[in-house]
Parts: structure tokens; sequence; C-alpha cells
């Protein structure tokens, strides 16, 4: 399901190219994708049934496990985890070209991986894990240029790593843990420059790691453990990740080796002794996390509870965790020399003296900029380049280094209360979070400004055409809202769309925006829109006492915050759908919720509910209405072709403006989820384009 919404939205902007090319994907009919299931069926056990509506009485698209695309009708994923199935994988595998994503793990699949699995050319993600896999690791599997994800964790896989497989530059994530590999670790490997996580644990792999294994900038997990490997990491390794495990014992002396070390993380593991002298060997490091071990501290009381050594590294910059150990003392005031220090959490030593602040565990960093470089940038943070508000703080515009890059820099008012607490939400929102639709952080500053007071910043992409706030209400004499038309407009809103169900239903945890309206929304230079302003995003699985997250209230915005908020409901998915459905009514009502004429009961949802579907032009938004008589733009001038304009103009306003109520409902329970919402408003775009089949 989610694969076929991605496919739409990515597919969308081609569509609109290709009017006049029929489209391929038909030529080559789901026949043959039916009899490769059948094939693959044909050498299968299935003892619960799992696959028995693989038959001819059920269309294809509806087999279990089975998912296909929208528009081609060809298997894009095939999902048959943990469903005790066994027997070999057939080669006609090979003949599904349109997979994406196949997950055939924790079953009884054996026999070898078939060569034929790297004819899967669109192929982004393969989970073979948890199986009885034997054989060799096809090498030919580097044919997939688009794998993204490969676990073959947990099979009975022989041989060694071909070293092809650094042909697979976008590999995120490659898992071979507990197999009988043998050989050497492929230096090729240093090839695979989106890796981010590397596990060849519980292996009988023998050599040397390889030297190129440091040039993996993204590499925040490697298991080499379990193995015969040697080597010496000290060069290599930049990053060394260990947190959360089950780890003994006490930091090694010779960490002070590791000379290239920028992070080293081996927090909630049982690490006991003290934190090694050694330590302030590594100049080059920037994040220190040993926070839930049991760390003792035999420091004398002049110094405080942090080890003098870690004071001594002037570089640390990012982060640095002591919280719950057994350190004890008082704080030290060597650590006012840390004047880059993002985020200090030492509580839970909680005996000593306190100063905490919220834990931030900068995984992946962000490079800094300092204070002085951004005041540059923004010349002297002058009010000619304030270009907008967000939630706690203000919003320059600002030019960076030779290239003069354009960038928006958003200051926070720590003044204010929850401003730091902002400030480290979006950092966590965004540190991992990639899509067209978000707005992308470029770095971030925290710093000391020129009055010697705490100050953070956000830098982010700069976006040319400003906020849909301003589009669609403000400015009218240069840009009147008939500027932006219906079509731009469904774009935008599925934009939108697409980046919230991205939040809630692609990221891990799954994220709540909190904060969603016109301001939010801005546009590029491809009028493109990018959702901004994680301010108040939290994540789901958020365990932090409830005190964290009541200490900054649920803030949103009055007209789009979810009512159910207001009586102190948890921040949720369903809040979100709620602000994007009274952002889908403003943009296409031209009214804003807190519009003076939304009184005695009389709300956004129920003006827009009243229209529908008869009086649809009492409510929509009047420049829509000149549109539908004149046009002004190619796509909408084609789909007024043949008289059906008209038609259609009305059918997208009635449909979209329908998502807009139902999203709106009072009641949490009866709004959409996310990926129905990107799959319904997709289709109103297919109708307005008559492209519906
Ligand atoms: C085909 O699959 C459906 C759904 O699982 C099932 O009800 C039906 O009995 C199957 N037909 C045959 C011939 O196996
Ligand atoms: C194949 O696709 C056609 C047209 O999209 C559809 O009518 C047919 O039911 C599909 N066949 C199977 C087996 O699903
Ligand atoms: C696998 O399926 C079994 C039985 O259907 C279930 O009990 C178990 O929780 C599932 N495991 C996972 C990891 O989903
Ligand atoms: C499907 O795969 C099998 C086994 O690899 C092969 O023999 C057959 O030619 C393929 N059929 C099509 C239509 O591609
Ligand atoms: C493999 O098994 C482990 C342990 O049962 C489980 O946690 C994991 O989710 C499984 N992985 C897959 C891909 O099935
Ligand atoms: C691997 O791919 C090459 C072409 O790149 C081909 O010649 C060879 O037959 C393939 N090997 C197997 C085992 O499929
Ligand atoms: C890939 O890695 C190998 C071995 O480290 C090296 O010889 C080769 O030049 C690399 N290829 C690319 C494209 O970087
Ligand atoms: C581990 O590798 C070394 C050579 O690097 C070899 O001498 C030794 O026998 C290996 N040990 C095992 C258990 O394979
Ligand atoms: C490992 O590398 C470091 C830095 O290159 C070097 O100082 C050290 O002597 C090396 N150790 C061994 C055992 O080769
Ligand atoms: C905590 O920090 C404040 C200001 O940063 C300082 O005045 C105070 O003395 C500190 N408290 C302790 C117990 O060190
Ligand atoms: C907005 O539309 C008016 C006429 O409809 C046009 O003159 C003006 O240039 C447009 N402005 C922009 C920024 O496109
Ligand atoms: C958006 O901004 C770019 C760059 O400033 C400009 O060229 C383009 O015309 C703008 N788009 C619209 C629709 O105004």
């Amino acid at each position: 399901m989610s694969t076929s919404i991605l496919l739409c939205c990515s597919f969308s902007f081609l569509l609109i190219y290709s009017f006049s090319t029929p489209s391929t994907a038909t030529i080559h009919s789901n026949e043959t994708d039916r009899l490769a299931l059948l094939a693959i069926k044909s050498q299968l056990h299935d003892p619960l049934g799992a696959i028995s509506s693989w038959n001819n009485s059920v269309p294809l698209c509806l087999w279990t496990g089975v998912s296909c695309g929208r528009r081609h009708q060809r298997v894009t994923v095939l999902d048959l985890r943990n469903q005790s199935i066994g027997g070999n994988l057939s080669p006609f595998i090979g003949n599904l070209s349109f997979l994406r994503s196949i997950n055939l793990g924790d079953n009884n699949f054996y026999g070898d991986i078939p060569n034929e699995v790297s004819l899967l050319f669109r192929l982004e993600i393969l989970i073979l894990a948890n199986n009885s896999f034997s054989g060799t690791i096809p090498k030919n599997l580097s044919h997939c240029p688009n794998l993204i994800q490969f676990h073959a964790y947990r099979n009975s896989l022989q041989g060694e790593i071909p070293p092809e497989i650094g042909n697979l530059l976008k590999l995120e994530i490659l898992y071979f843990s507990e197999n009988h590999l043998t050989g050497q670790l492929p230096s090729s490997i240093g090839n695979l420059s989106s890796l981010l996580q590397l596990d060849v644990g519980l292996n009988s792999l023998s050599g040397t790691i390889p030297y190129s294994l440091g040039r993996l900038r993204s590499l925040f997990y490697l298991n080499l453990g379990g193995n015969n490997i040697s080597g010496n990491l000290s060069s290599t390794v930049t990053r060394l990740v260990l947190g959360d495990n089950q780890i003994y014992g006490s930091i090694p002396p010779g960490i002070g080796n590791l000379v290239n070390l920028e992070a080293l993380s081996m927090e909630k593991n049982q690490i006991s002794g003290t934190i090694p002298h050694d330590i302030g060997k590594l100049k080059m490091l920037e994040a220190l996390y040993l926070d839930e071990n049991s760390l003792r501290g035999s420091i004398p009381a002049s110094i405080g509870i942090l080890p003098q050594q870690i004071l001594g590294i002037t570089t640390l910059s990012i982060g640095l965790d002591l919280s719950n150990n057994l350190l004890s003392g008082s704080f030290p005031s060597q650590l006012g020399n840390l004047k880059t220090l993002l985020v200090l959490y030492i509580s839970g030593n909680r005996r000593s003296a306190q100063n905490t602040s919220s834990m931030l565990q900068m995984d992946e960093l962000f490079p800094m900029v300092s204070y002085a470089e951004l005041r540059r940038a923004t010349d002297d943070f002058s009010s000619s380049n304030m270009i907008g508000q967000g939630s706690y703080g203000l919003v320059y515009k600002g030019t960076f280094g030779e290239k003069r890059t354009l960038v928006a820099v958003k200051v926070i008012n720590l003044q204010e209360k929850g401003g730091s607490r902002s400030f480290i939400s979006e950092c966590q929102a965004l540190r991992n979070i990639r899509h067209r639709n978000l707005v992308g952080i470029v770095t971030v500053c925290s710093s000391i400004d020129s009055k010697g007071a705490d100050f953070k910043a956000l830098i982010y992409e700069y976006m040319e055409n400003g906020s849909l706030e301003e589009w669609l209400h403000q400015n009218k004499d240069q840009l009147d809202a008939s500027n932006l038309s219906l079509f731009q407009r469904l774009n935008i809103a599925i934009d939108v769309a697409c980046a919230v169900e991205y939040l809630h239903h692609h990221c891990e945890p799954p994220i709540v925006h909190g904060d969603l309206k016109p301001c939010n929304v801005l546009l590029d230079q491809d009028m493109v829109a990018h959702v901004g302003d994680f301010g108040l995003s939290k994540f789901l699985s958020d365990t932090a006492p409830e005190t964290q997250s009541s200490s900054i209230g649920i803030r949103g915005t009055v007209g789009y915050v979810a009512p159910e908020y207001g009586m102190g409901s948890e921040v949720s998915m369903p809040g979100d759908v709620y602000s994007l459905g009274i952002l889908l009514l403003e943009m296409f009502t031209g009214k804003r919720p807190i519009d003076s004429m939304f009184t005695d009961g009389l709300t956004l949802h129920e003006f827009a509910k009243m229209g529908l579907p008869e009086r649809l032009w009492d409510i929509v938004e009047p420049s829509l209405l000149l549109e539908a008589s004149s046009g002004n733009n190619n796509v909408e001038k084609f789909a007024r072709r043949s008289g059906e304009g008209r038609v259609r103009t009305e059918e997208c306003l009635v449909g979209v403006l329908g998502i807009g109520v139902v999203c709106s409902m009072e009641s949490p329970a009866e709004r959409m989820e996310m990926t129905d919402v990107v799959a319904k408003l997709c289709g109103v775009r297919e109708n307005f384009l008559g492209r519906r089949i």
C-alpha cells in the first residue's frame, strides 16, 4: 500500500510531462508476474495456508503479501514475513521485474539465494533474515543499483562476501551477521558511501580490517564482533557506537589510540571503573555518551564530577552525556571552557549537585557554524533580513561563504519558556529525516553571542518563494491570491500530505509535527512545498516522563490545533491530520480558520461542509472560480479540453474539500490516516488531469 503511494507521489510530475507518450507499463502484462508467483508458490510448503489466496480465482493484486503499483498493476512488493513458509526460492523471482521490496524474513526458506534476484533492477529492499538460506551471496546482486537495505542475517550463507557488493552505492543497511561467511571483509565496502549500518558479526571472517572503512562517513553502526578479524582500528574508526548493549567491563585504556575518533557512544551498558585518562588524547572528539553505566569517579572535589581529561578536550562541541552513573562530586567550573557544548547531561549521578538540561543524543552530527559567521551572514541580524517568525524565534535570510549560498537562520529566543527545548526537539526531529517535502536543515549553531549570552540557531535551506501563508493572504499588491492556481494548490496540498505521511508512517520512531499551518509550509523556486518548523514536534515513542512533555505544553496555533489538545490529550497523529484538514480547507476556500465570520458555532469545517457539493461556488476561493472560466496554465487548459474542464474543476474541489472536512472532524477517530489522505489527494489529482482509469 505505502509503496504504491510513494509511486504516486514521485510519478505525479512525470505524468505532466508525458501526456503524449503512451504508458509502456501495461505493454508487458501482469501475466508474467502471475506466472512467476505461481511458480514460486509451487516450490513452497505453506503449512498455515498463508499463500492460499495465490490462485486463479483471486486477482493477482489481491493476493496475500502482494502489492501492486497503483497505475501499472504490476507487483512491486512481496511481503511474506513470518508465515512459516518453507522451501526453495524459485528463480522465477527474477521475472517480477517491478519489485522494489522483498521481505521473506522469519520463515524456513532454504537452498541458494537464486542468482535471478539480481535481475530485479528496481529492488530497494531485500530481507531474507531468519531463514536457512545456504550457498553463497550472489555476486551479481551488485546489478541491483537501487538496493538500499539488504538483511541476510541468521542464515547459513557460506563463502566470501563478494567484492562486487562495493558497487551498491545506495546501500544503507547491510546485515550479514550469524552466517558462516569466510574470507576477508572486501575493501570495496569502503566504496559504499551511503552505508549507515554494517553488521557482519558472528561469522568466520578473517584477515584485517580494511583501511577503506574509514572513508564511510555516514556509518554509525559497525559490528565485526565474533569473527577472527584483526587489525588496527586506530586510524580507521571515527565513530564508535556501542550504545544500548550488554557491554561489561571498563572503558579500555587503549581508547586514546583511536586518534581520529569523533564520536564515542557507549551509553546504556554495564561499564564500570573510571573514565581513563587516555580519553584526553582524543583531540577530534565531538560527542561522548557514557550515560546509564556504572562508572565511578575517584575525582578530587576541586575538579568536580567530570574528569579533568575530558575538560581538556576543547573540540568537544556537540554532546556530553554522563548521566546516570555513580560519579560524584560537585559541578566543575572547568566545564565553562567548553564554549561550544550543545547539550550537557550529567544528572542521575542524579550524589552530585546537578545542573541538568535535556539530553540530546546526536548520533549523526551536524557541522556547526559560529556566532560570528552567522552574524556576518545576516548583516548583524539586520531587520531588513528578517523574513519571518517561527515558533520560539525570528527567522533571517543569510548569505554564506564564497558561493553566496542563501540560507534561512532561525534564532531561538532562549528567554521564552520552552525555547531551549524546542531547539532540541527540532535537532532531534531533523537529524535523521530527509524528504523532498521537508525543509532541510543545513547546520546548527550553539554558541555565545557578543554579549556573552547563550545563543542557539538553526540554519535551513532557503526557500525562494516564501511561505504558503504569504501566497494565500498577504502582499496582495504583488502576489494576489489568483497567482496560485488550482493545480498549484493541489500540488502543494499533496506535497504537504506526503511530508506528514512520511513523518507518521516512514520514520522510526514516528514523528508528530505538532504545528502544521500555512506559514510553516514553504515554497522553493519550483513551487514545491516543504514543511518546516519542527519546534513543537514530538517522537511518538518518547518515553520521557510526563513532566517533560507537558512542561512545554501543547502550544500549536489557534485555529489549527486539534480540539482534543485543548482538553489535555497527548499530541498525536490524528492531531496533525486535523491541522492538515484545516490547512486544506483554508487553501481552497481562501478563509482562515480564525476569520471574523467564524463565530456563533460556525467554523471553517462547518462552512466547508455546508457548501458540499451543491453550493460549492459559495465556499471556494473566488479566484479559483475565475480561473475555471479563463485558465492560466497549460495543464488546466488541457484538462478543460473537450468541455470537461468545469466538471473536473468541480470534482477536484469537491474531492479536496471533502478530504479537508473529514480530516478536521471533531472526533479524532473519525479522521483519516495520512496514508489515505495522500492516496485520496493523488486520486483527485489524477482525476483532475483526466488520467483516472
Ligand atoms: C483461492 O483463494 C481464496 C482466498 O484465499 C479461497 O477462498 C479459495 O478457496 C481459493 N481457491 C482455490 C481453488 O484454492
Ligand atoms: C491484469 O491487469 C488487468 C488490467 O489491469 C486486470 O484486468 C487483470 O485482472 C489483471 N490480472 C490479474 C491476474 O490480476
Ligand atoms: C510471528 O508469527 C507468530 C505466529 O503467527 C507470532 O506469534 C509472532 O509474534 C510473530 N513474530 C513476529 C516477530 O512478528
Ligand atoms: C521466468 O523465469 C524463468 C526462470 O528464471 C525463466 O526460465 C523464464 O524464461 C522467465 N519467463 C519470463 C517470461 O521472463
Ligand atoms: C529475526 O528474528 C529476531 C528474533 O526473533 C527478530 O527480532 C527479528 O525481527 C527477525 N527479523 C526478521 C527480518 O524477521
Ligand atoms: C552475472 O552477470 C554477468 C553479466 O554481468 C553474466 O555474464 C553472468 O552470467 C551472471 N552470472 C550469473 C550466475 O547469473
Ligand atoms: C572501490 O573499491 C576498490 C577497492 O577498495 C577500489 O579499487 C576502487 O577504485 C573503488 N571504486 C570506486 C568507484 O571508488
Ligand atoms: C585467526 O586468524 C589468525 C591469523 O590472522 C590465525 O593464525 C588463527 O588461527 C585464526 N584463529 C581461528 C580460531 O581461526
Ligand atoms: C595503530 O595506528 C596508530 C595510528 O596510526 C599507531 O599510532 C599505532 O602504533 C598502531 N598500532 C599498531 C599495533 O599497529
Ligand atoms: C547551576 O547553574 C547556574 C547558572 O548556570 C549557577 O548559578 C548555579 O550555581 C549552578 N548550580 C550548581 C549547583 O552548580
Ligand atoms: C500575479 O498575476 C498578475 C496578473 O494576474 C501578474 O500581473 C503578476 O505578475 C503575477 N505575479 C506573480 C508574482 O506571478
Ligand atoms: C519562485 O521563485 C523563483 C526564484 O525566485 C522565481 O523564478 C519563480 O518565478 C517563482 N515562482 C513563482 C510561481 O512565482
